[in-house]
């Protein structure tokens, strides 16, 4: 029979208690990590989520009786404990935070019993995640998963005492809206009312953010659930968290500035971490052009170096064909590699080729300064020499170049660069490196649907002094965007919006909206604009990635609660499932086999 809290209170967690409360009597609750009887000696350590600590059932310390119940204890019963804090009898456990004391029982409750866990409740678990996943609730009991979940909550009461302080309003948004196609895939709900009508799950709260600044808020802020439909990927989940925000009579610098005092304390806060003020700032251009990446990692070099101009008039015709199809060809000296087995090479070859290279070209720059190279027979030895120079190659450094059209040369390189990374284990989970990516281009070709799409959203204000390209070179505009990236991810977004009429109009046009598509999907903003729409500016963080870094997981699974599976399934609750013939007749709906 489990017994009950009944005139029990807890007065400390487990790994609240030290030496300094040597003497007092103390009661804890929690779950047997594990229990070692030797005869008439039981060792039990008891955990929550602070931590563990021993208690020592011994002969002519605690009853008889009570050292029998504690042999009885199984992992991951629910125990209660009142006893006295004593200095460890036997040798200091180093590895425990209460490793110079222990308990000495005077009462001990079984508050419930367990079955043996599917796998046992540790640090750095090397069970399955799918395992993991179906029994969530054991895995979220693992010291590693509380951390994390304990930094996730300090990181959001930090952001809402921030803001709050900084003068913004937390409004909540609703969940049931509008769909609007633009941007990724909706989830929808359909309605039992209006059978034939669904709502959408909002991707993010966009367009209510702006509504607020249309009524007077002026600081609005909000940890908000979002909901995308798309393939998921270990920095993407199908509902994810936005710290989300919106500012009226701001610019760039003024969203970047309150931005960048709200990282520098939950940083310095939760991992005592400097964040080094301001923040550098690079374009999208130049971070293309350096990085090959919208999000660079800045926490090591290997830039990547335009050698278009060097092999325009090669003999190359791989490089050649592809500075005449208006490409470009571009190179990384990965330093110190250049005795990097051929094999290793075909590998960097093939994973060029999966991110759309039509070929990697490379040379090897040995010891002796003799090249190994996979073209040099279509080149001149002047040539080689002229290129590896441009390279600033030295003896034992790999050079490996793309030729393609520019966005083919920078997604190759990009990758390749961070890979190569990775291989030489240039990345560092302590170095934290802030970056914002400005200026953006405001629209992007989208070759399957044949017109532009905003970069963004619809609702981003192009720079003024690209305005008189909107109609003539519409791909050249830039928009006044930002990213804020660290490490590499892009931990935020936002931009300034359009607040003029005109603009936006334009901004329809340019996208390919008739003006009565304009009116159907974004009618209730464009009719707010006619009533005072202050100039304003917001961005959102994607709680979940900004944690998983500052928790250096790899996953953004390993920040979220019950988070879902590549599929966008839930292991657990076996969620999405089929539902009863009743409730779909409610609405309307047949299922199509
Ligand atoms: P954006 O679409 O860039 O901007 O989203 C903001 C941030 O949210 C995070 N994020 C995600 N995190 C986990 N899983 C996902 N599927 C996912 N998608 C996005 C990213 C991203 O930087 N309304 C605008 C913001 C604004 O303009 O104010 C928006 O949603 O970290
Ligand atoms: P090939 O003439 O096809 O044998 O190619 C010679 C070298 O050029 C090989 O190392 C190819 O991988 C490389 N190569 C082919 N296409 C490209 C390209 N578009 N960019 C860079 N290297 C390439």
């Amino acid at each position: 029979m489990a017994e009950s809290m009944q005139g029990l209170k807890r007065t400390h967690r487990c790994a609240e208690l030290s030496a300094a409360n040597t003497g007092e009597t103390v009661t804890i609750m929690g779950w047997v990590q594990k229990n070692r009887n030797k005869g008439g000696l039981v060792f039990v350590d008891v955990r929550d989520r602070s931590g563990i600590i021993q208690a020592v059932f011994e002969e002519g310390k605690t009853d008889a009786e009570l050292i029998e119940k504690a042999a009885r204890l199984r992992a991951e019963f629910v125990v209660a404990i009142v006893g006295r804090v004593e200095k460890r009898s036997g040798a200091v456990n180093q590895n425990l935070a209460t490793g110079e004391i222990e308990i000495i029982p005077e009462q001990l409750r079984i508050l419930s019993e367990s079955e043996t866990p599917p796998f046992p409740i540790e640090e750095n678990s090397k069970t399955k995640e799918e395992v993991r996943l179906k029994y969530r609730y054991l895995d979220l009991r693992r010291p590693d998963l509380q951390r994390n979940m304990m930094m996730r909550s300090q990181v959001a009461t930090l952001t809402r005492q921030f803001l709050a302080e900084e003068g913004f309003l937390e409004i909540e948004t609703p969940v049931l809206i509008g769909s609007t196609p633009e941007g990724a895939r909706d989830y929808l709900v359909p309605s039992r009312i209006h059978q034939g009508h669904f709502y959408a799950l909002p991707q993010s709260p966009q367009l209510f953010k702006q509504l607020l600044m249309c009524s007077g808020y002026d600081r609005y802020f909000q940890i908000a659930r979002c909901f995308r439909d798309e393939d998921l990927r270990a920095d993407r989940q199908p509902e994810f968290t936005q710290i989300d925000m919106e500012l009226s009579f701001v610019d760039v610098d003024d969203v970047i500035d309150v931005n960048e005092r709200l990282l520098a304390r939950i940083f310095k806060e939760v991992l005592g971490v400097e964040v080094q003020l301001p923040i550098p700032r690079m374009t999208w251009r130049e971070a293309m052009d350096r990085y090959g990446s919208d999000k660079p990692d800045i926490r090591f070099g290997m830039e990547l170096c335009d050698v278009t101009e060097v092999v325009k008039d090669c003999g190359f015709a791989v490089f050649k064909g592809a500075i005449e199809n208006g490409g470009s060809v571009r190179g990384i000296n990965a330093k110190g590699q250049g005795s990097m087995p051929r094999k290793k090479i075909d590998k960097l070859v093939s994973f060029a080729k999966d991110y759309g290279a039509k070929g990697l070209a490379y040379i090897a720059v040995q010891e002796d300064g003799t090249a190994k190279s996979s073209f040099a027979k279509f080149m001149t030895e002047e040539e080689t020499a002229a290129l590896i120079q441009a390279m600033d190659g030295e003896n034992g450094d790999l050079l490996l170049f793309a030729a393609d059209q520019n966005k083919v040369v920078w997604d190759v390189l990009g990758a390749l660069r961070l890979e190569l990374a990775r291989q030489m284990e240039l990345l560092d989970k302590n170095d934290y490196r802030f970056l914002w990516v400005t200026e953006f281009p405001l629209l992007e070709w989208s070759e399957e649907q044949n017109r532009y799409t905003a970069m963004h959203h619809p609702f981003t204000m192009p720079m003024e002094e690209d305005l008189e390209l909107i109609d003539s070179e519409p791909g050249k505009v830039r928009a006044k965007a930002y990213d804020i990236v660290l490490n590499g991810n892009e931990i935020g977004g936002g931009s300034v919006r359009i607040f003029n009429p005109e603009i936006q109009n334009k901004m329809f046009e340019v996208l390919g909206f008739t003006p009565e598509q304009a009116k159907e999907q974004f009618g209730f903003l464009l009719t707010a604009f006619k009533y005072g729409v202050p100039p304003h500016a917001g961005l959102a963080y994607g709680l979940d990635r900004l944690v998983m870094l500052m928790a250096k997981e790899d996953s953004i699974r390993d920040v979220i609660a019950f988070p879902k599976v590549k599929d966008a399934s839930d292991l657990m609750t076996e969620a999405p499932t089929l539902v009863d013939q009743k409730q779909l007749d409610e609405l309307g709906l047949r299922i199509i086999e």
